[in-house]
């Protein structure tokens, strides 16, 4: 794994830590730290030890400003950005691990700050976290899933709101909407998401795998296929297979 300079990835007592660390930019998402996000996914993802992840930002005033508005606006043509963005698909590999990901989110959380947590499977939220997609306001869509998974998160009319308004909501909101599973105090945050990570990491990986698998699959799938797919992850842990 290469040396890492805007996001910090540390393995601890079987958990992955990955930290965006631009704090001077409110952690804005740029190429680099997509580079080595995808080398802290594909760690994860590979890394037998690591049996959950936690997300967070440095900084006081953010988890993630959203994508860097000085690369947007020197960006290639739209043509070029989406062949770099095939070669290093950074958001299919993160939605492609089956290991529980927790994201601990902090200050402002915009654009692919939310489409990151949005990859995750817990969503924790310091009281003074405040969500928004600024996208269509800056004349583009989100390009990190968040048009998919923001409703599958909160319904289509929510979603529809916050990404055709571009409305701003707090903690409290988002964890009525369903978008974050707690809200905590700041000092709070990474303890709550360590409790959780510890609770998980103590579970058999394979039924933990599994579980993730039977509902993040399971919910693009209908009903039926959804069944199939859970008797066929429920076999792979049948006792038998064990012996
Ligand atoms: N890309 C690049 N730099 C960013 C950034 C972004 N998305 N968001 C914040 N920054 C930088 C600012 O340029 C500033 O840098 P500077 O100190 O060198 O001038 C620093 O982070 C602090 O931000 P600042 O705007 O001074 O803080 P604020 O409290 O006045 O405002 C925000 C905070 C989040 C409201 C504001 O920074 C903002 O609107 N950011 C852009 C959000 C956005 O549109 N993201 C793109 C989504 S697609």
């Amino acid at each position: 794994m290469g040396r890492f300079e805007v996001i910090i990835y540390q393995k601890q007592n079987d958990i992955g830590y990955v930290t965006l660390n631009r704090p001077q930019a409110l952690n804005a998402y740029n190429l680099q730290m997509r580079d080595e996000l995808y080398q802290a996914l594909g760690a994860i993802k590979d890394d037998p030890e690591i049996k959950v992840a936690i997300f967070r930002g440095t900084g006081e005033r953010a988890f993630c400003a959203g994508a860097d508005l000085t690369e947007f606006l020197t960006a290639p043509s739209p043509v070029i950005a989406r062949q770099v963005r095939w070669k290093r698909d950074v958001w299919g590999l993160f939605l492609s691990i089956t290991k529980p990901l927790i994201a601990a989110l902090h200050g402002y959380v915009l654009g692919s700050g939310i489409e990151i947590a949005l990859c995750c499977d817990i969503r924790l939220a310091s009281e003074d976290t405040q969500f928004g997609l600024p996208e269509v306001g800056l004349g583009i869509i989100p390009a990190a899933g968040g048009s998919q998974t923001l409703p599958r998160t909160i319904g289509r009319a929510k979603a529809l709101e916050m990404l055709l308004t571009g409305r701003w909501i707090e903690a409290k909101e988002a964890h009525q909407l369903r978008l974050v599973n707690q809200v905590v105090p700041r000092h709070d945050l990474l303890p709550a998401a360590e409790r959780l990570a510890k609770k998980i990491k103590n579970y058999n990986p394979i039924a933990v795998s599994c579980a993730k698998q039977a509902i993040t699959r399971g919910l693009d799938l209908t009903l039926e296929q959804g069944l199939e797919l859970e008797a066929k992850l429920g076999g792979c842990l049948s006792p038998d297979k064990h012996t």
